[in-house]
């Protein structure tokens, strides 16, 4: 059994969860879903970030205190993620102990190999991404490019990682890792900030009180990257439970484009210094637009994900997986939303089931036949199979879908040409229906990651016991596993046009 372990980025606990922040948690949880079928041991992390100058003005905003207002900020989190039907194994918050402890860990180790040294820091620097720049990296009038606000000049002592150091070991660690980022675009990114020099940065703040101290010098705390980017680790055990640690490390990434600098270029150079592997892999999303602009607080146009699961998580839960190819942006529109619910899931997926149990109620007496081996449709669930499973492995679901939506559209144009319902029940009905419950069957496993819901009602009503998510790839996708003789029921439409 292979492990994976698979990460999303930890959300700062600045306001409520939105579609941005669902986007890659929902990819991360079909991941996930995807993997355990193939029979990996998966560990799947999630958490939210809750140290930081951002985090700090927030609560002060509020009148609070920061560990009273994210401790109110990060439930809602957890909430939403199980609203969403996220199969998270951990939920990790910076402000644990375990955390703190693996932190303090990390960056002793870091300064130990002489890659952390005090410095003076003069520059500018942009709260809301918790980043300095150089005056070549703002727009005009000192502007964050991603945040369009102002931002503030700072003059302190720092301590700073030496980053420069690592440009040639990252290169090198690339180089004889080929294809570690995905897509390939993305990765091009990341080398090209590489190549292009890298600077030190700052890796504490003397002016912040909202954070972790650094261990030998606690009037200074950690910068909040540093910190959070540790979350990875010591959610696994990471100066706490060291066997743990070995158990599951490296991991891989999911994270948003915005983010690649931290993640494929600060954070394996801390790994490096500190003497640990460099992550497995890491993913690179592109932005949900709303109007053509990323949906953020600061922009002032976010959905919340929970007010379109009212009435059915599968719908979009889909259309976050299928609409946009993963490391592009997509846009996000509710006529989209309906479109997509409507094309494929109402008249193909939920179309199919509806027509197989109708059938096999009227002609078949309620009981699901069994499929024949030398079946047409046989060689299509091999191809799409074969599909489903290369576009996950390059963390592309909406290719992923697109292929397993393949045999359904091959099972429905099945029907079309046969007509079982025209024909007296028989032989010939009863092959024709044997070969679609056994494509439903299949499509039901494959779509499971997806649509979660639909796929074991699917699975039950006809007639298949237990859980569909205990199916084993690739061997359950094998064409011939409907046993017929099995009860089918029709049940309420999986998806009701709307
Ligand atoms: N706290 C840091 C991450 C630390 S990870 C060690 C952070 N938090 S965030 O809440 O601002 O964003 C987290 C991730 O959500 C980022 O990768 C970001 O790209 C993603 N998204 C936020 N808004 C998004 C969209 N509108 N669309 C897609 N993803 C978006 O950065």
């Amino acid at each position: 059994m292979s492990r994976y372990y698979l990460t999303t980025p930890i959300y700062y606990v600045t306001a409520k969860p939105h579609l941005g922040h669902a986007y890659t948690t929902i990819i991360g949880d079909a991941l996930a879903r995807w993997h355990r079928l193939l029979g990996d041991d998966v560990h799947f992390l999630t958490g939210t970030d809750e140290h930081g100058q951002k985090v700090q003005d927030y609560a002060d905003e509020a009148g609070k205190s920061p560990k009273e207002f994210v401790d109110e900020i990060a439930p809602l989190y957890a909430d939403a993620w199980r609203h969403l039907g996220i199969t998270n194994d951990d939920f990790i918050r910076t402000t644990e102990e375990r955390h703190k402890i693996g932190v303090a860990e990390l960056l002793q180790r870091c300064y130990d190999a002489g890659d952390i040294e005090l410095d003076l820091y003069k520059g500018k620097y942009c709260v809301a991404c918790e980043e300095y720049y150089t005056d070549d990296e703002l727009d005009p009038g000192d502007l964050c490019r991603i945040h369009k606000r102002k931002v503030e000049y700072y003059e302190e002592e720092n301590y700073f990682f030496r980053l420069s150091r690592f440009e040639d070991r990252l290169l090198q660690w690339y180089a004889d890792h080929p294809g570690s980022i995905k897509p390939e675009f993305r990765g091009n990114e990341a080398l090209g900030l590489i190549r292009g020099g890298l600077r030190d940065f700052s890796v504490s703040r003397t002016t912040l009180k909202w954070g972790i101290p650094i261990p030998w010098d606690p009037a200074h705390v950690a910068y909040v990257w540093f910190d959070a980017l540790a979350n990875y680790i010591t959610a696994i055990g990471f100066g706490s439970d060291d066997e743990r640690f070995q158990q599951w490390w490296p991991a891989r990434h999911l994270i948003g484009k915005d983010i690649i600098r931290h993640h494929c270029v600060y954070w394996p150079a801390m790994l490096l210094s500190a003497g640990l592997e460099p992550p497995a892999g890491w993913a690179v999303g592109g932005w949900l637009l709303v109007g053509g602009e990323k949906m953020s607080k600061t922009s002032g146009n976010v959905v919340n994900p929970l007010e379109l699961v009212d009435d059915g998580l599968d719908g979009f839960r889909y259309y976050v997986l299928a609409e946009t190819a993963y490391g592009q942006d997509g846009d996000f529109t509710y006529e989209g939303l309906i479109a997509r619910y409507n094309s494929d899931l109402a008249n193909n997926l939920g179309n199919l089931a509806a027509r197989v149990a109708t059938v096999v109620e009227k002609k078949c007496g309620g009981i699901g036949p069994a499929p024949a081996a030398d079946s047409p449709l046989a060689a299509v669930a091999s191809t799409s199979y074969a599909a489903t499973a290369a576009a996950w492995d390059e963390v592309q679901p909406s290719r992923a879908l697109e292929a397993t939506w393949q045999l359904i559209r091959a099972t429905n144009s099945h029907l079309e040409s046969n007509e079982p319902w025209k024909a007296e029940p028989g032989p010939a009905v009863d092959a024709v229906m044997g070969d679609a419950l056994e494509a439903l069957r299949i499509v039901a496993i494959l779509a499971s990651p997806a649509v979660p819901q639909a796929a074991q009602a699917v699975w039950s009503r006809i007639g298949l016991p237990g859980s569909v998510s205990d199916q084993r790839l690739p061997d359950a996708a094998s064409w011939g596993g409907y046993p017929g003789g099995l009860t089918v029921v029709k049940g309420d439409p999986l998806f009701p046009r709307k």
